[in-house]
């Protein structure tokens, strides 16, 4: 195998350099402990961001996805296809009664993407109001509703019709949600804001707001959901 320092010369000559990285070359993991490529141990406080869950090497998921590998290697929404059929099945199962259309992608951004989209199609409106330090990821309309300055300040101008209220105050959101405001999203736990929970009150009153005056209510669990 090549050498460590290798390894991060090759990154380095190639990379964007969007991501400030430690030097550190991680090669495998066995759940919840990844390896790097001098066979030193760490415990995996990362778990690829909320895409790795379940663990690294397991087996399961490792069997099933070489499987449908074997059998089918995409099937786009043009067609119908048996194993989105039995996922669509699975998630009704588990998510409350109302919940029963689903949206796949990709990537958290992009389903925060579509949430925006919908909302907008949905009501005719375009306000959307979302919370300090709040993070959505990073495409246009995502990073509209992302909070922090240090990922907004080189791109504008971003998509108008958004706001910014503070987090977990319950009585900024009465001026802030109005007729014109499509949806309010905010996530459950803060994640890239601090790992801060909101309080009952705040989701509650926003839930509240929202139906009483005809916007959609998005609630971002990409970190506190499925990842
Ligand atoms: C709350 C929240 N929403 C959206 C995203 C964007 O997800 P992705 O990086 O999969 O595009 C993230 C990513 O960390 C996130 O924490």
């Amino acid at each position: 195998m090549r050498s460590t320092a290798d390894l991060i010369a090759a990154e380095d000559a190639h990379t964007s350099g969007l991501y400030t990285k430690r030097a550190i070359v991680l090669v495998r993991g066995e759940g919840a402990t990844v390896f790097d490529s001098d066979g030193r141990a760490y415990i995996d406080c990362v778990g690829g961001q909320g895409t790795a869950n379940l663990g690294h090497g397991n087996a399961a998921v490792a069997e099933a996805i070489a499987q449908q590998a074997r059998t089918l290697a995409s099937s786009t929404e043009l067609f119908y296809n048996d194993r989105r059929a039995e996922l669509y099945d699975v998630l009704a199962g588990i998510l409350p009664a109302a919940l029963d259309r689903f949206f796949l992608c990709n990537s958290g951004t992009e389903a925060v993407e579509g949430a925006l989209k919908f909302a907008r199609a949905s009501t005719k409106r375009t306000g959307i109001v979302a919370t300090m330090r709040g993070f959505h990821g990073k495409t246009m309309g995502a990073l509209s509703a992302t909070w922090g300055p240090e990922y907004r300040d080189l791109f504008g101008p971003l998509v108008p019709g958004f706001s910014h209220v503070p987090f977990n105050k319950p009585e900024a959101l009465d001026a802030a949600i109005t007729p014109e405001t499509a949806a309010f999203i905010f996530e459950l736990v803060q994640g890239e804001g601090g790992v801060r929970p909101a309080t009952r009150e705040f989701a509650h009153e926003a839930a509240r707001l929202c139906a009483e005056r005809g916007a959609l209510l998005i609630v971002d669990e990409v970190q506190t959901g499925f990842g």
